[in-house]
């Protein structure tokens, strides 16, 4: 009797050991983790940054040659006070994923959100033969971080562009509700995806966009379409595509309403 009591006893010491120790297994895992996400997020980070400065900087150099031009002038000031905000405010959302803190979601009109954006890149997608074409109802709003719904659309649309140039085609934003989830999608008419390459478009630095002797700024770091998966599953949301060589492609985004 003595020795079953006495084998539960040990049984039961054993088992707390070895919980202690799964949990400290678990924090050093996730403190890993952490490091490791803040290897991907500082490229997210010098990959979003370079987004938003490579339009500034070639507007400001417009600016420079045209000093006299004071409306001009204005402006550029203007874009390189909102682009710095923006710096900052992908910064500290970046920086927030990197800790694993949950950034604070709020209802937002999409809408505002794309409006944004094309205020931001500072281009006219006219001059590249683009025409622009918006669905988006006035009402509707999403359930998520503003900044990284705006980075994910930021992502699409410049491999929209990238897509179609220098044909020039259609880049179609459209989004509308069912009962527990929003959909956007985001399409173009563009060179559309091999179909080996599918598969690999949401990998880390998994890029078409450096073939031949194109110049560093045309060159990819295939960090857009990974980021824009980790955001939208950090949203319970998912991406998905479909593409046809020739034809163009369309990107899905389904982002659940709380
Ligand atoms: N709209 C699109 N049309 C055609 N191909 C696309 C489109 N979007 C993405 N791709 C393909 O997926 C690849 C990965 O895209 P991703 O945005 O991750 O990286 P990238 O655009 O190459 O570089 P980066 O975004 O880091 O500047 C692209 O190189 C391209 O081959
Ligand atoms: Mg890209």
């Amino acid at each position: 009797m003595t020795s079953i009591i006495e084998k539960r006893i040990s049984l039961h010491k054993r088992l707390a050991n070895q919980q202690q120790e799964t949990e400290a297994l678990q924090s050093h895992i996730s403190h890993l983790q952490a490091l490791a996400n803040i290897g991907t997020v500082t490229h997210m980070i010098a990959h979003e940054i370079n987004n938003l400065l490579t339009p500034l900087g070639n507007y400001a150099n417009l600016a420079l040659k045209n000093i006299d031009d004071k409306l001009l002038v204005e402006k550029v000031l203007e874009k390189t006070v909102q682009g710095c905000e923006r710096a900052s405010k992908i910064m500290e959302s970046m920086l927030g994923m990197a800790n694993g803190k949950t950034q604070e979601k709020k209802n937002t009109q999409l809408i505002s959100l794309v409006e944004e954006i094309f205020t931001c890149l500072c281009r006219d997608f006219a001059k590249d033969g683009i025409t622009v074409k918006i669905e988006i109802p006035e009402e509707l709003t999403v359930w998520a971080v503003p900044v990284q719904v705006q980075q994910v659309l930021m992502n699409l649309i410049l491999n929209a562009r990238d897509a179609m140039l220098p044909r020039g085609g259609i880049l179609s934003i459209k989004a509308g509700e069912s009962n527990d989830a929003v959909q956007i999608e985001v399409a173009d008419t563009g060179c559309g995806i091999e179909p080996g390459n599918l598969k690999n478009i949401f990998k880390s630095f998994f890029t078409t966009k450096k073939d031949g002797n194109s110049p560093i700024e045309y060159s990819g770091s295939g960090l857009g379409l990974a980021f824009c998966k980790k955001i939208i599953n950090a949203h319970g949301g998912c991406i998905s595509v479909e593409s046809i060589p020739s034809q163009g492609s369309t990107f899905k985004i389904t982002l659940p309403k709380p």
